[in-house]
């Protein structure tokens, strides 16, 4: 039997209120989900038509209703009397701080808006933003949102080459920058990547509009770049937002898959903001008037998408955004920021919470951390000791931590303990939220209804689920839907334990997640082949004590590639670092004289697994030669 531990009373009042969404979506789950669109969210004009399921796997929800995201989490709070309220406590890495209330954003956003039209961009133009954490990321998300454009956000830790292929992908017209960014107390560029992108000539960018955040130097092209601060402070105050049809493409966010190439997961706006403003209230027991939100997540992410700029301001929330890392400059920075703003409500990730509980208990302990009431992970299965570990060193065993499975394709949180309800279980979350359908299928896809292991499948549309993959609707289908026809193919393992509850196995595909982040094996193999010296590259996830996963790659040499192999690892390192970013920098390289392989040719990963993590090597007997694994087994990782 797992540990649980109880809800508590403080909860009961809302615990009411929430068995019932349980119940009202079991008995009617399209009309529950209407129910929801139209508490939530204001149309301009309501729908009659909840879900279209007639062009599966291409779903349609509230597909005659029309809206605009940005109206929804920003103008109806000021036209409802809570201008004043605070959106965004911005924190800044060295330490300065800014208040952006409900009506400066208003302001602020119609300002972008106005000026994202004066350069050209149109309903339905698609705009790159590739920007540091920080409010105005935020805003000009929102402000393509208020105009009807829709943004492809590039993590600013992605390369030059990663963004590249993003704004070609998506057919960028816009790019929108900043001179650099802080990361730990240095000034670190951004333009300098764009204009590297740019100069593959390939692109459909007419303009880069330029952020100064750290007053770096830039190069400068007259015809292309355009300062912020020439045009955005001078902008009109006003305009009216774009209605779009609910199924109109609010944004496109990237994320490896099994093959090189990322995929453009396309997200809609009606369903979209539903589910995301549902499950941040419901999920997170968010009390709008009252509490102090902070998800730590970089905007950059799906994370920061659906639980920083729309979930949270769809529901008028007072969040607080930070732009740094958690160690600048002190190791307390985090609990600090928790001390000086009253959070309530903590959202976080598992790497993040191991490499607190390694800097020691008595940091945390140094800081009133008394105002959390809600904890939340996200990224990665929570093992139990650092679910314990936060449990009891940032909640004081009162907060509810709630573990939430979700992905950048279904949008929105599927599965995850309901404060108050659920009595949580360290490393479990637990149960499919109202309104979700969820399976756990065998390989041959018949239903698994004791405790095997299986495969996740998601067996009604929802909300919130992508529409697509930009460009390329049979990868689409391909990637998800064709594994059990006509179901979601998550490409997780799951189980459930004798109580029911869901526990997550990590990714069945060639998909690695380092620190809650998603990278891909294929990927980094392509670059390493790049290599004049490389034949040959096998790329695995191996466990982490800290991140999780971390990349590790086995690599064959050429004939006559006779260098320096300590000088050979750092160049490969370097083309990693260049051609995707710092975060898929393989942790270690091994050079190989073989890789072990079936006799139909296929790298057996699981035996490289078994030899980066230092484990006895599983059965070889389908190797086409079983004498490599010897071989391979005495080499040194550098
Ligand atoms: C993959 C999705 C969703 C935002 C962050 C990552 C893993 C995510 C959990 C969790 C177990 C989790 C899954 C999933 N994952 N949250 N609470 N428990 N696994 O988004 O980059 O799209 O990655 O992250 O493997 O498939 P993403």
């Amino acid at each position: 039997m797992s540990q649980t531990f109880a809800p508590r009373e403080e909860f009961r009042a809302q615990a009411v209120a929430r068995e019932q969404l349980y119940r009202d979506a079991q008995a009617d789950r399209l009309g529950f989900w209407a129910q929801q669109a139209r508490e939530l969210l204001t149309w301009e004009r309501e729908f009659t038509e909840i879900l279209n399921w007639e062009n599966a796997p291409v779903a349609s929800w509230f597909g005659d209703g029309q809206l605009n995201a940005c109206y929804n989490a920003v103008d109806r709070h000021v036209a409802a009397g809570n201008g004043d309220r605070i959106a965004l406590y911005f924190e800044a890495e060295d330490g300065t701080s800014e208040e952006y209330s409900y009506a400066r954003m208003q302001t602020e956003v119609s300002q972008i808006a106005n000026t994202l039209a004066s350069l050209g961009v149109r309903t339905g133009d698609r705009v790159a933003i590739y920007l540091p954490m920080g409010p105005i990321a935020v805003q000009t998300m929102l402000a393509c949102a208020r105009i009807g454009a829709t943004h492809s956000v590039v993590f600013g830790g992605f390369s030059a080459e990663a963004l590249h292929s993003r704004i070609t992908d998506a057919g960028a017209r816009v790019v929108v920058t900043s001179d650099g960014q802080f990361r730990n107390g240095k000034a670190l560029p951004l333009k300098r990547a764009v204009d590297e992108a740019l100069a593959h000539g390939d692109t459909p960018v007419d303009h880069v509009l330029v952020y100064q955040r750290t007053g770096m130097e830039v190069q400068w092209d007259e015809e292309r770049d355009v300062w912020w601060h020439d045009v955005v402070p001078q902008a009109s105050t006003s305009h009216t937002p774009a209605f779009v049809p609910a199924e109109h493409p609010l944004f496109i966010l990237y994320t490896s898959g099994t093959t090189g190439k990322p995929k453009g997961v396309v997200h809609t706006t009606g369903g979209y903001l539903t589910q995301a403003a549902f499950t941040h209230k419901n999920v997170f027991d968010l009390h709008p008037e009252s509490d102090v939100y902070w998800c730590t997540a970089d905007v950059g992410w799906i994370t920061g998408h659906s639980y920083v700029t729309y979930g949270p301001m769809v529901n008028g929330a007072t969040q607080v955004i930070y732009e740094g890392t958690p160690s600048t400059p002190h190791k307390g920075r985090w609990w600090e920021i928790i001390e000086k703003y009253g959070v309530t409500i903590f959202y976080t990730a598992p790497t993040a919470i191991r490499t607190c509980m390694k800097w020691g208990e008595e940091i945390p302990a140094k800081y009133d951390l008394s105002s959390l009431r809600v904890l939340g992970s996200v990224g990665e299965p929570i093992n139990p000791e650092a679910w314990l570990w936060f449990h009891r060193v940032i909640g004081a065993e009162r907060c509810p931590i709630v573990d939430t499975w979700w992905q950048t394709e279904t949008g929105a949180i599927l599965i995850s303990p309901l404060p108050g309800i659920t009595a949580t279980k360290p490393g479990s979350a637990q149960r499919a939220l109202p309104g979700v359908s969820l399976a756990i299928y065998d390989n041959l896809g018949d239903e698994i209804t004791n405790e095997d292991p299986g495969l996740l499948v998601i067996t009604e549309p929802w909300p919130s689920m992508l529409r697509g993959i930009w460009g390329d609707s049979n990868r689409f289908k391909e990637t998800y839907w064709s594994r059990f026809p006509g179901q979601y193919f998550a490409g997780d393992g799951a189980k459930y334990d004798e109580d029911g509850d869901i526990w997550l196995l990590g990714r069945v595909d060639d998909v690695m997640n380092v620190s809650g982040h998603r990278l891909s094996t294929a990927e980094i193999e392509s670059v390493l082949v790049e290599h004049d010296d490389v034949a040959e590259a096998a790329v695995v996830g191996a466990k982490d004590d800290t991140t999780g996963q971390a990349v590790v790659a086995f690599v064959i040499l050429r004939e006559g590639a006779d260098g320096d192999r300590d000088a050979l690892v750092d160049e490969l390192r370097e083309m990693v670092r260049h051609d995707i970013g710092p975060i898929a920098k393989p942790r270690d390289i091994l050079i190989v004289p073989e890789l072990p392989k079936t006799r139909s040719g296929k790298i057996m990963r699981r035996l490289l697994r078994d030899l980066a993590e230092h484990r006895d090597i599983g059965d070889v007997t389908t190797l086409a030669d079983s004498s490599v694994m010897e071989l391979i087994k005495g080499i040194d990782a550098r």
